[in-house]
Formats: structure tokens, C-alpha cells, sequence
């Protein structure tokens, strides 16, 4: 344990009580100046901890911001939230950050967080509603060692472990729309950012951020959204630990993360059917340059979608955006 984690633990301990300055320079083995210096620290990212000459510190309240220790804290991950994570109060997106530290030589496993975003994107330019405080928006460095055709499986996989996460930790039922889409009852719950680095004809680094609407109120959603949009306050009318879903997301995604690299993409797109209520629906997938129209009638191996059209001719569906046009058999 570094010496914050020790002083953060201290603290909570003594939790409503004050605790001398003395004490804890004591129990941390540093000097009193050491201690206040590291308590400006916490103070300044956010910590509630009052101070007063003669008693010392009292920590008042626990937060649900996202902070790296409060993360780390019970983290079951070996490799995925243990290396750097980069907080942040808020930044134009996780995303861009998370490229920018990879391209540097950042190692896998390297998690951005940011308590809200000025430029969230999602997919095909949009824009992500990135509300401080309500939701998660986290992006994870990823350096697997695959050719670049096995890139989409890995938004794939994102998707089964969010899903899983959202239905254990949240109690909420979800479904995953292909490719990257987490809805609960029709309405879109998370999202996921898949962004790829390649060297010749192989994947250099993966950025996969995950935006997840949590505890944000029906009313706070922009209009365009309140329609399509959902949370999980929404879901449940509870509001959750931000720190413990994320914690358990990563825990879970890194579960799924090696075990492909162990037994291949089999047991993922094994899972990623149960969860999904793509197969078997009528769609409209709309693609750079046309429309198709048609039944969704399987996914492969690869993680690519199949949609026979009207006149029975099949298409397999790299990218690209889907609608649903007919109810599910
Ligand atoms: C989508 O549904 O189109 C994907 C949305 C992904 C949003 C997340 S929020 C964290 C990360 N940073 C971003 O700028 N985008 C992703």
C-alpha cells in the first residue's frame, strides 16, 4: 500500500470521528508535514475530509466519484485498471486521451476516466451525452496480438462483459444490439468505442471506451434523447455505486479479455447470442453507400453479421448501423 492508500484507509476508518494529524503521521510511518500535504492532495481530488487546528482531519462522506484508489480498492483485475489510470474531472473525451497515452507507449491494461466529457463521440461522428457525475465514461488500452480482421471481435466482447456486469450488478435486463449498443427495453443504456491502431496487417493498439448511463435523472437527458436514452437510476429508481459497477466491469471484461486469448472467440460469440436480440429480426442496415433490408439470420465466427434481403440474397455485415424494421419471431 502507498502511503495514500494508507491514509485514505486511516481515514475512512476513523470515518465521522476526527483523527489527530499526529496519529496519523504515526500509523504512516511520515512526517506531520507529509500527512497534510497528502490530505491537500485528496482534498483537491475530491475527497470530503474537513480539517481544523487542534483536531486534525475528519472524513465526512464517502464519494461515488470515480477516483483510481477508490477503484483499486477490492479490484479482483490483474491487469486491467492495475496498471495507470488516468482521472480526470472532466476532459473533451477519454477516447482521445487514451490514443494519445498509447501512441506514447502506454501499457495495456491502462484505464482514462473522466468525470465528464466536453467531446464525448460515439459512433459514425455522434456526439455522446456526457453528463458530470451521472454517468461512467472510461476507455481501456488494449495491445492485443491479432491480425486486423480480429478487431471487431473485440467490441463484441466488450459488449458480452457490459452486458453481464449491467444484468449481475444492476439487476437490470439488457440486450446487446449488434454491434455495440446496450438497451434496456428499446432504449439505449451504453455504448461502446472501438478504435484501432494498425502496424502492416496487424492490430498495434485497441482503445475500447464505454460510456453508461447511471445515475442520471429522466429530466437531465437533452430532448432529442429523453426518447431513446435510458439509465439505470431510471430502471431501478436506486442509484448506484459508480466505483463498484466500473470496478466490476473491468474484472469481468478482463475475464472474457483472456480467456479469447486462451480458447479463441467461440465462448465469446457463444455468450454474445444468449444476449443478444439481433438474430432472427427484420432490419434495415444502413451502410456507406446503400440500404439493405432484410432478416437478420446469423452472426459468424468472426463476429459478422448475416442478413438474407428480400429476394433470399445473404450480406455479410461488417459495419455499419442497424434499425430494426419488425418485431422479433
Ligand atoms: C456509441 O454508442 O456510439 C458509442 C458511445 C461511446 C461513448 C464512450 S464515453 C467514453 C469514451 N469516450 C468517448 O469519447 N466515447 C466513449
Amino acid at each position: 500500500m502507498s502511503t495514500k492508500e494508507k491514509l485514505i484507509a486511516a481515514l475512512k476508518e476513523s470515518r465521522g470521528n476526527w483523527i489527530s494529524g499526529e496519529l496519523l503521521s504515526e500509523r504512516l510511518a511520515v512526517s506531520r508535514a507529509a500527512v497534510s500535504k497528502q490530505v491537500k492532495r485528496l482534498k483537491d481530488e475530491g475527497y470530503a475530509i474537513e480539517s481544523a487546528p487542534r483536531k486534525g482531519y475528519l472524513f465526512t462522506e464517502e464519494s461515488d466519484l470515480l477516483l483510481p484508489e477508490e477503484i483499486r480498492q477490492g479490484l479482483e483485475s490483474k491487469v486491467f485498471g492495475r496498471n495507470e489510470i488516468a482521472y480526470h474531472g472532466e476532459l473533451d473525451s477519454t477516447n482521445t486521451l487514451a490514443k494519445e497515452l498509447a501512441t506514447k507507449g502506454a501499457p495495456e491494461g491502462t484505464v482514462v476516466i473522466a468525470e465528464g466529457q466536453s467531446r464525448g463521440r460515439g459512433r459514425k461522428r455522434r456526439s455522446w451525452f456526457s453528463h458530470e457525475g451521472g454517468g461512467i465514461f472510461v476507455s481501456m488500452i488494449l495491445r492485443p496480438d491479432v491480425p486486423l480482421t480480429d478487431a471487431p471481435k473485440f467490441t463484441l466482447l466488450t459488449a458480452v462483459a457490459l452486458a453481464e456486469t449491467l444484468i449481475a450488478h444492476a439487476g437490470v435486463d439488457v440486450v446487446i444490439k449488434w454491434p455495440n449498443d446496450i438497451l434496456c427495453k428499446g432504449r439505449k443504456l451504453a455504448g461502446i468505442l472501438t478504435e484501432m491502431s494498425m502496424e502492416m496487417d496487424a492490430v498495434d493498439h485497441m482503445v475500447v471506451g464505454l460510456g453508461i448511463n447511471v445515475n442520471i435523472e429522466e429530466d437531465v437527458f437533452p430532448g432529442e434523447l429523453s426518447e431513446i436514452a435510458t439509465s439505470l437510476y431510471m430502471e431501478t429508481g436506486t442509484k448506484l455505486s459508480r466505483v463498484e459497477l466500473l470496478r466490476r466491469f473491468l474484472e469481468r471484461f478482463e475475464k472474457f479479455y483472456f480467456l479469447m486469448e486462451e480458447e479463441g472467440f467461440d465462448p465469446v460469440i457463444r455468450r454474445w447470442r444468449e444476449l443478444t436480440d439481433v438474430l432472427g429480426r427484420e432490419v434495415t442496415v444502413d451502410l456507406i453507400n446503400k440500404r439493405i433490408t432484410g432478416k437478420v439470420v446469423d452472426i459468424d465466427e468472426n463476429g459478422i453479421l448475416i442478413v438474407e434481403d428480400d429476394r433470399g440474397e445473404g450480406h455479410r455485415i461488417f459495419s455499419g448501423d442497424i434499425s430494426y424494421s419488425g418485431r422479433k419471431e
